[in-house]
């Protein structure tokens, strides 16, 4: 949430920033805004509310002037609304020093009241305002820039990436970060730096990432980062492994359209390398391969779409490698008082690596002495560095802030570790791990196959542009994946939408039907084991007895379901656990088109960033 630039090099810091905030908008797009120190010395800014496109309109109207030094934010509002004067950056009190955040500083009153007692005054009602003129004050003490900012982050509580300049020191950026992200990008005669890699990565694919508490200072030719009190430390460089035309639209309509389209891939990425001679190597574990054989339980925690995927995984893993295994949110797990012991293992999935709610109960489980690993799609990502090991999902940048591509690798990803896990405990047969490892690999396939099926989705999705409300049931592993499909529907058509285990249906929700309710139905293989099927098709009768309106994803060739259904989305054949991953597809597909039917924006739907960096 919030994104944050910074540069140092040439003369050309605008266009940087801009370039940085045009691919960091999709952490949050209520406000933008820029500062930078001139060639002559000056500190000049602009920001405005609304979208990035209104900042860049207006420095299209009236020209900023350029210079070598600069920082740039697009803003998701915490603390104040999205206005002109809300938006970062913000001042010091002498004008000379410009601050931008991402994060809360829990402890903003209490500072700004000792400020306000000290005759400060302030424009605005952010947090970020009081971080700025307490730099700008612990400045006029000496000792320079970073000096300041190390004295001004001991007292603040919360989460933050603060980035400051100031015009008495024209050729420096610093920055600091304590539970939110911060990656350097190394440039030859320019440096810069991001809330993630995107930032830059259009000019460098070298990379660094901040640890947590540390400080860092940039120049055209210099990076030092330090502890907050200035001892310094050696960072790791990292090789961004996607260039920037992975993180464009490239003719497509939608980031979110092209990130369904590449789900084949993403699957087929995260599992290359993996399988070799009917098992699954994952060198990624090496972190925990000592503590894996004495795992008793497994508790998988995420937010969102990921907990969903962590659903999949539950059902998966738990018959895979006979372990029981609770999903938690993320944000429920932290505060529940969870048993854990060294014999725990946590689960974290975070597509961004740097969702709050996960991070602070991956610490927490740290914290308990559990044991940690992070699925985790994006590299140097906090929660990956910070537990035990990380199998990273290969699906590339996600930019919509709706997940599609990393849900289907992450899946995979579990899936993998699921029947790693097997072979460690002994309790699958080589047989039945060669045949789930030919499934997984002939998913990116099948998805291939699934995605054929657009333009009939696209005609549905326009036909039923006005509907009020949609409904989406499954069983089993069809469970998450109705979860899923309504929180696709909610946050990118605004309709409401709820899924339902279809068992669940007449213990309440069936009052909910009436003649034309739209009810989307995951109906299992008819060669489902365990005899699924046939229950799912007597759910859809009960409520098609009722007046719902049928749409139903089901197998090739399932004849069953035919007299029953309004609609039929075909899926290729795949084995009981593998089918979600087809699943879902039609479902991302649906919420895309009838958001695109209602001339909605796709991949930034309103009240929404992706990277969810507060509590
Ligand atoms: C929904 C969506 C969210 C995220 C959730 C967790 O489309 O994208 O529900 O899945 O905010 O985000 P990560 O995976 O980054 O931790």
């Amino acid at each position: 949430m919030c994104g944050i630039v910074g540069y140092v090099g040439r003369p050309k810091s605008l266009e940087v920033l801009l370039g940085g905030l045009r691919r960091l908008e999709y952490r949050g797009y209520d406000s933008a805004g820029v500062a930078i120190i001139t060639e002559d010395g000056d500190l000049v800014t602009r920001k405005r509310a609304g979208k990035l496109a209104v900042l860049i309109d207006d420095l299209a109207a009236e020209a900023l002037t350029d210079g070598s030094t600069g920082i740039g934010h697009t803003r998701w509002a915490t603390h104040g609304g999205p206005t002109d004067v809300n938006a970062h950056p913000h001042l010091s009190r002498d004008g000379k020093l410009a601050l931008i955040h991402n994060g809360i500083i829990e402890n903003f009153a209490e500072l700004k009241a000792e400020l306000l007692a000290d005759g400060y005054a302030f424009e605005s009602e952010t947090d970020t305002e009081v971080a700025a003129k307490l730099l700008g004050r612990e400045y006029e003490s000496g000792g320079g820039l970073a000096a300041a900012l190390g004295r001004v982050v001991v007292r603040l509580e919360g989460a933050f990436t603060l980035l400051a300049l100031h015009k008495d020191e024209p050729l420096v950026v610093v920055g600091a970060r304590r539970n939110s992200p911060l990656v350097i990008g190394l440039g030859e005669g320019e440096n810069f730096l991001g809330s993630d890699v995107a930032a830059f990565v259009e000019h460098t694919q070298r990379a660094v990432a901040i640890g947590q508490d540390q400080i860092v200072t940039i120049t055209p030719d210099t990076v030092t980062v330090t502890d907050f009190f200035g001892t310094e430390v050696q960072p790791t460089e990292f090789q961004v492994s996607w260039d920037a035309s992975a993180a464009e639209k490239g003719g497509w309509s939608s980031f979110m359209a092209k990130e369904i389209s590449e789900q084949p891939e993403a699957v087929a990425n995260t599992l290359r390398t993996r399988i070799h001679d009917d098992h699954v190597v994952l060198p990624d574990l090496a972190g925990l391969e000592d503590s894996l054989a004495g795992i008793d339980r497994i508790v998988i925690i995420a937010c969102g779409t990921a907990s969903y995927a962590g659903m999949l995984g539950k059902y998966a893993i738990e018959k895979w490698a006979r372990i029981p295994i609770e999903v938690q949110l993320s944000h429920e797990f932290r505060y529940s008082e969870p048993v854990l012991s060294p014999t725990t293992l946590v689960v974290s999935i975070s597509q961004s690596g740097e969702t709050m709610d996960t991070l602070m109960a991956v610490k927490y489980a740290i914290e308990a002495g559990a044991k940690t690993l992070s699925i985790c799609n994006t590299q140097g990502a906090t929660i990956a560095r910070e537990s035990d090991a990380v199998i990273y999902t290969h699906a590339g940048p996600e930019v919509a802030v709706a997940s599609t591509k990393a849900f289907v690798a992450q899946i995979a990803a579990l899936y993998l570790f699921g029947l790693h896990l097997a072979e460690v405990r002994g309790t699958l047969s080589a047989e039945a791990t060669k045949e789930a490892l030919g499934e997984l690999s002939s998913i990116p396939g099948k998805l291939e196959q699934v995605l054929l099926t657009k333009e009939r989705i696209q005609e549905l999705a326009k036909w039923m542009s006005d509907s009020r409300a949609v409904l989406f049931l499954g069983r089993h592993v069809g469970y998450p994946v109705a979860l899923e499909g309504a929180l696709k529907l909610k946050e990118l058509a605004y309709i409401h939408a709820e899924g339902f285990a279809a068992g669940e249906l007449k213990h309440g929700p069936i009052a909910l039907i009436e003649p034309g309710q739209p009810v989307f139905v995951v109906v299992p293989s008819p060669r489902d084991p365990n005899s699924l099927h046939a229950k799912v098709v007597s759910n859809i009768q009960e409520i098609r007895a009722r007046g719902a309106r049928i749409l139903a994803i089901a197998e090739q060739g399932d004849a069953a379901v035919l007299p029953f259904a309004d609609e039929v989305i075909p899926i290729p054949l795949a084995g009981a656990l593998f089918e979600p991953l087809l699943a879902v597809v039609p479902l991302q597909i649906f919420a895309m088109e009838l958001a695109t039917a209602k001339g909605l924006d796709v991949d930034q739907p309103r009240n929404l960033a992706k990277s969810v960096t507060v509590e």
